[in-house]
């Protein structure tokens, strides 16, 4: 049975408790809720792939309170790590850097690590009061929607000792995650970050290649194609009107954005439109629609991360 607490000083106690008995501990982040474990201990890690029904092989981020700690757990932090983490730390933009021998390797990108100062104050709490680096992927199930509420997790994970409930997530919409250890940058994932932000801030970036993304070769292993998906089927539309709904599965749910007429409208701004993506899927999944048409949005770099978990909602 889990417990969803106030993150004040009693709330935060708990978890720490938890924590160091390497147990696991949903926290919010400015992103979405992560479902935490001390990072060092190979049983705690091993406590979230259960619960999540995560694939071995897909890493975790590991969260810091700072980039002290975070060069701690790299042989080889390039200096290009701490000009990012100097504009965009705390934040939501997950560095891949080269792993240090003192941290256990986790999933199958065993030589390198993901690691980022998450930018919520409980999260920072969290990190400061334990004392550790926290392993944190999503709070949901493998594949399924992101949480962006306590209530979220407590639905996909019943089996969580503890949520620290912080409200709403202000992002929305999981971190930007960039790898470090080659001679560019390379995007691995489009995030809450933009490109544009991260192009002005270092220059060229890699982006990912998307016949690599489903293969053997994927650069980020958990970007499978398969992923944020709700129940219902999603499928998207050039334009939600002229689609023949004939055939498919009742009752039908619309998500557009202002302008067009559906059951979910969301703004037509690309970072608000992200910050209210996963809970208008909760919200639609909750109302029991067996089928969601999603109007595409534009084909602009602005709406590269929202596209991204749209078309793999789909998949
Ligand atoms: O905003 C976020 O990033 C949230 C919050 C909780 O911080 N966390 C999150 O974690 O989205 P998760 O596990 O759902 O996604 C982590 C992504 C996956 O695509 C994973 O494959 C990739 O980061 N990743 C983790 N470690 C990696 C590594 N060493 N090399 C390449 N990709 C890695
Ligand atoms: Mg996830």
């Amino acid at each position: 049975m889990t417990s969803v607490v106030r993150p004040d000083a009693e709330g935060l106690r708990r978890a720490v408790e938890i924590l160091r008995a390497d147990s696991v501990v949903a926290f919010p982040t400015e992103t979405v809720y992560g479902l935490g474990a001390n990072a060092f201990s190979e049983k705690a890690v091993g406590e979230i792939y259960r619960l999540k029904q995560r694939p071995s092989w897909n890493p975790l981020i590991v969260h810091v309170a700072d980039v002290a700690a975070a060069r701690s757990l790299s042989d080889e932090w390039p200096d290009l790590a701490d000009d990012l983490a100097a504009r965009f730390w705390p934040g939501p933009l997950t560095l891949v850097v080269r792993r240090a021998a003192r941290l256990p390797g986790i999933g199958a990108a065993n030589d390198t690590v993901a690691v980022r100062v998450p930018a919520h104050p409980v999260a920072l709490d969290l990190l400061r009061a334990s004392g550790l680096p926290l392993a944190a992927p999503s709070a949901n199930r493998s594949e399924s929607i992101s949480p962006t509420t306590a209530g979220h997790v407590l639905r996909s994970l019943p089996d969580v000792p503890l949520v620290l409930d912080g409200g709403v997530c202000s992002w929305g919409i999981e971190s930007t995650v960039l790898d470090l250890t080659g001679d560019v940058p390379r995007l691995l994932r489009p995030g809450a970050l933009g490109l544009r932000v991260l192009r002005d801030a270092i220059g060229t970036i890699t982006l990912p290649d998307a016949e690599t993304v489903d293969g053997a070769a994927r650069p980020s292993p958990g970007m499978s194609r398969r992923h944020y998906a709700p129940r219902a089927e999603v499928i998207l539309c050039k334009d939600v009107r002229d689609l023949d709904r004939s055939g498919l599965a009742e009752p039908i749910g619309v998500l557009a954005y202002e302008g067009s007429e559906g059951t979910e409208i969301l703004s037509a701004d690309p970072r608000e439109y992200a910050a209210d993506l996963y809970a208008a899927l909760h919200r639609l999944d909750d109302a029991g629609v067996a089928t969601i048409l999603v109007q595409e949005p534009p084909q602009t770099e602005d709406w590269l991360a929202v596209r991204d978990r749209l078309s793999r909602a789909a998949a």
